[in-house]
């Protein structure tokens, strides 16, 4: 008899409270910020989310807390004392104008797995921890994974006072507004010997899923990515008198380094980079003013670590050589750099193995995204379940994933965290 799939045969997730739940986690978007959710990192609306992850885990009988980062955590016993961790969970905040589902598909699918251990009342020797990270997106401060990479003791309060959103506002600034100090990061961090492994359930945001008709992804890597503030200097001056052979227009250099940056990552030595201007501020901003100044916000992504970076350097030598011919100025600033992670095998393998135990189908894909898990598997070894996206479509309002897909992908999840509470045991002392 197989005992994993024994244990198992009770935890099917239930759709219809992920979806509940999804919808309650929805409702939490700042009012008139547009279509979609938008709850950002350290904002009171992303408290307000943990405080939900909370109250459902604390009604579920788990000891619930918050560290210095802002991550919530909840536990439920194992029953063999002493031993280390297995983890499961993701990130509350959003990009501006999400959907629904990018990282809290993986927080609805640790409450669910709280929920189905609880209500069947599953021993497990090992404790689970369910996590809500905080501040995963880099879209407020430009570095992804703050509440992850502090717990992974990657990144700290020197580090925290030097990112900015478009505000000013400091991300240790932000964290202080909502009740974290900064100065106490350390004391979020994850210790090795506390976990045994974590394994973070996420929607794919691509369409390898959705096309092959395959219901579950393992990763087996997961990208890096190098984001880069290009500032380009020319002269502001009035759009009317000045003529066009004596602008030194910031914009229209910036607009040749958008399309420079797109040709770079189309070549072919570049198969698999992805390069993206995703934001660009011109300035002063207004229609009779030719730009005196643009920042363009370069997000490199790639799963070859030595083609992430040379793919930025190039791109910054040769912006520097058009602001050159345009008699315009350029510098470049690193906003955040992470490496590509290429995800333990074991963990891989258990879930595999835990898919055709069910019945499951699954397929091996490496992510496009940045994920939480990225940063843990630096502490403790971590696998990654991919549920499909509609249409590949993320960080949209179109974003979605059927409620009983995220339930194919929880019923995974906490099988394979049984799994591994099997697997993972030490041999009884005789
Ligand atoms: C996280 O969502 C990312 O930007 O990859
Ligand atoms: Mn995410
Ligand atoms: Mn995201």
């Amino acid at each position: 008899m197989n005992p994993v799939t024994t244990a198992l045969a009770p935890l099917t997730a239930d759709a219809a409270r992920l979806r509940q739940r999804i919808d309650t986690f929805a409702a939490l978007s700042e009012p008139g910020a547009g279509e979609g959710v938008t709850r950002l990192a350290y904002t009171p609306l992303e408290r307000q989310a943990h405080a939900v992850f909370t109250r459902e885990m604390t009604d579920l009988g788990l000891t619930v807390w918050t560290d210095a980062a802002g991550n919530t955590l909840a536990e439920r016993p194992g029953t063999r004392p002493g031993l280390p961790a297995l983890g499961t969970g993701s990130h509350l905040d959003s990009v501006p104008n999400a959907g629904a589902y990018d990282g809290i598909a993986g927080v609805v699918a640790a409450l669910e797995t709280a929920h189905l251990l609880t209500e069947h009342d599953i021993e497990h020797a090992h404790p689970v921890r369910f996590v809500a990270f905080a501040a995963e997106e880099g879209a407020r401060f430009g570095q992804a994974c703050t509440g992850s990479r502090i717990a992974a003791g990657l990144t700290g309060p020197a580090d925290l006072e030097t990112k900015q959103d478009a505000d000013g506002i400091t991300l240790a600034d932000a964290m202080r507004s909502v009740g974290f100090d900064p100065a106490e990061a350390a004391a979020a961090r994850w210790q090795p010997d506390e976990w045994a492994a974590f394994v973070e359930l996420h929607i794919e945001q691509g369409s390898v899923l959705e096309s092959t008709r395959t219901p579950v992804g393992v990763v087996d890597q997961i990208s890096g990515s190098t984001r880069i503030m290009l500032q380009v200097t020319g002269r502001a001056s009035h759009t009317g008198g000045t003529p066009m052979h004596l602008r030194a227009d910031a914009l229209a250099a910036g607009a040749e380094i958008v399309l420079l940056a797109e040709s770079i990552a189309g070549d072919t030595r570049h198969r698999g980079t992805r390069i993206s201007v995703g934001k660009i501020e011109a300035s002063p901003g207004s229609i009779t003013t030719i730009s005196g100044r643009t920042r363009l916000y370069v997000d490199i992504r790639d799963i070859d670590s030595d083609r992430q970076r040379l793919t930025a350097a190039e791109l910054v030598d040769r912006a520097t050589a058009v602001c050159r011919r345009r008699g315009v100025g350029l510098t470049a600033t690193t906003l955040a750099d992470a490496s590509p992670v290429v995800l333990p095998r074991r963990l891989r393998d258990t879930v595999a193995t835990t898919c055709t135990g069910l019945g499951i189908d699954y397929r091996v894909l490496p992510s496009g995204a940045s994920h939480d898990s990225q940063m843990i598997n630096h502490i403790v070894p971590t696998g990654m379940i991919f549920v499909p996206s509609r249409d590949g479509i993320s960080h949209s309002p179109l974003e979605r994933t059927g409620a009983d897909e995220l339930a194919t992908g929880t019923t995974v999840l906490a099988a394979s965290l049984l799994a591994l509470d099997q697997q993972l045991r030490p041999a009884p002392q005789l």
